[in-house]
């Protein structure tokens, strides 16, 4: 498609309407006077043009690489939860689980207090100990790595595959023979659905059945990603799914995150390890001095999530479709705009997948360029543009580098990526001209 072809304002236009920008009596109108067509939408993209020189030259910044969407639905929900009788520990919590399972899958949900809580719980409630092994990937947040370390055992990282940047299971599958020949065996496999890209979960499969190591899904990104055609397909590939939902993920709660599994002795664990360890089951309790009695078994965390979070998520929750649809027409557009220029590279997608894109990234070629990433970054910033990179490799924080050893080359495709990746924004409420004050931006500015 041709940059300033009719094509191309044809395109823009279509996408216009789908973004919400102009009414469906206006573009029919404008599809009717298909030869007027160039020069309305035009006309269109000048007035775009005004205003995104205005948005420039306001001070603070405009656009991040992702924002929360609310609207007045949630704000009566959360109001609500406010003036009932349950703050946390009441019926909105159990209710946002149920609506959980639901649209995601898993025959249980626990709803907990962050996304990282969540995988705290998971490495507890699967059992990892001091002197296990457990993988993800180096191209992740910290807390799919430091959940291993919080419960004493060894994280270690294996190299994500070039074009969809997720764990890749032939480096996986070289590390778990380097492992078995010397009879040692891996754990876990924290496999990551970066950006809302599913990981190749067939292949992971099969791995697990093979070496019998643990598989969670660290599923943050991936609300409504399909893999196989399949929405729910997070629970039945791993053994535990862990979900976030801070501001800028597809649906948010302010904080708040929760675990998916199919496996009922994981899930009452995790139960029982987000409030303490406390039990009142009878089947487990050494004696019963009433029905206020409880006891602690093991040691847990008040990790809980209130009730009037829980009723914000529920009111999210139902719009997600909506909010997925814009990211992925957001994402179509940006892959029509820098896919033909060699500069850029999109984010690849496996045919079996249906990525959700909660992050675009998008890799600049700076190093065949005249212009750093540094320079670049600030260059945007005065521009509005306050750009993220995902991520900073794990491998590489000097945490990781002085307690395990790790060092620069260990990891050279997520390295390489690091050196290029940018995440330009991508949430619901972004319209098109916003998108074209965007992409016009990246290229005036590289
Ligand atoms: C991949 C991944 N895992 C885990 C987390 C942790 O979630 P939270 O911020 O809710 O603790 C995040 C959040 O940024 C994430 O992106």
């Amino acid at each position: 498609m041709a940059r300033g072809s009719l094509e191309e304002t044809k395109y823009h236009l279509l996408l216009a309407k789908d973004l919400g920008y102009l009414k469906e009596d206006i573009y029919n109108n404008f599809k009717c006077n298909y030869v007027l067509l160039g020069k309305k939408i035009n006309s269109l993209i000048s007035s775009i043009s005004k205003k995104m020189n205005s948005k420039a030259n306001n001070q603070q910044p405009v656009f991040s690489y992702g924002r929360q969407t609310i609207d007045d639905d949630d704000i009566a929900a959360v109001i609500a939860a406010l003036k009932s009788d349950w703050l946390t520990q009441g019926p909105a919590v159990q209710n946002f689980e149920n609506a959980l399972v639901q649209k995601f899958g898993g025959r249980y949900a626990t709803a907990v207090a962050n996304g990282t809580a969540g995988l705290h719980l998971i490495a507890m409630a699967l059992g990892w100990k001091k002197d296990d092994v457990v993988i993800t990937s180096p191209i992740t947040f910290l807390a799919s790595a430091n959940c291993a370390v919080y419960v004493g055992a060894t994280p270690t990282f294996v190299d994500i595959e070039k074009s969809t940047y997720t764990i890749d299971p032939n480096k996986l599958e070289d590390k778990l023979k380097q492992y078995s020949a010397q009879n040692k065996k891996i754990k876990a496999v924290v496999a990551v659905d970066y950006a809302g890209n599913p990981c190749n979960w067939e292949a992971l499969k099969s791995l697990k059945e093979k070496y019998g190591f643990q598989l969670v899904n660290d599923y943050c990104h991936a609300l409504c990603a399909e893999y196989k055609n399949d929405l729910k397909y997070a629970p039945n590939y791993a053994d535990a799914v862990n979900l976030s939902f801070h501001p800028v993920k597809h649906i948010t709660t302010g904080e708040g995150g929760a675990v998916l599994t199919n496996d009922k002795t994981v899930d009452m664990h995790i139960k029982t390890l987000r409030t303490h360890g406390i039990t009142k089951d009878e089947n487990i309790l050494e004696k019963n001095d009433g029905p206020w009695y409880y006891e602690m078994h093991e040691i847990g965390f008040n990790y809980r999530i209130t009730d009037f979070q829980c009723a914000l998520g529920i009111s999210q929750l139902k719009k997600i479709d909506s909010f997925i649809e814009k990211r992925r027409l957001i994402a179509k557009y940006y892959d029509n705009f820098f896919c033909n220029d060699a500069r850029f590279i999109i984010p690849g997608v496996s045919k079996d997948s249906k990525h959700a894109y909660h992050l675009y990234p998008l890799q600049i070629k700076f190093d065949e360029l005249q212009i750093s990433k540094k320079d670049f970054f600030a260059k945007m910033k005065k521009n509005n543009i306050s750009l993220q990179v995902h991520y900073v490799p794990v491998h590489l924080q000097p945490f990781y580098r002085k307690n395990y050893g790790f060092k620069v080359g260990d990891f050279p495709i997520a390295e390489k990526f690091y050196e290029r990746e940018i995440s330009i924004p991508v949430y619901p409420s972004l319209r098109v001209e916003d998108l074209i004050y965007i992409t016009e931006t990246i290229l005036e500015n590289l």
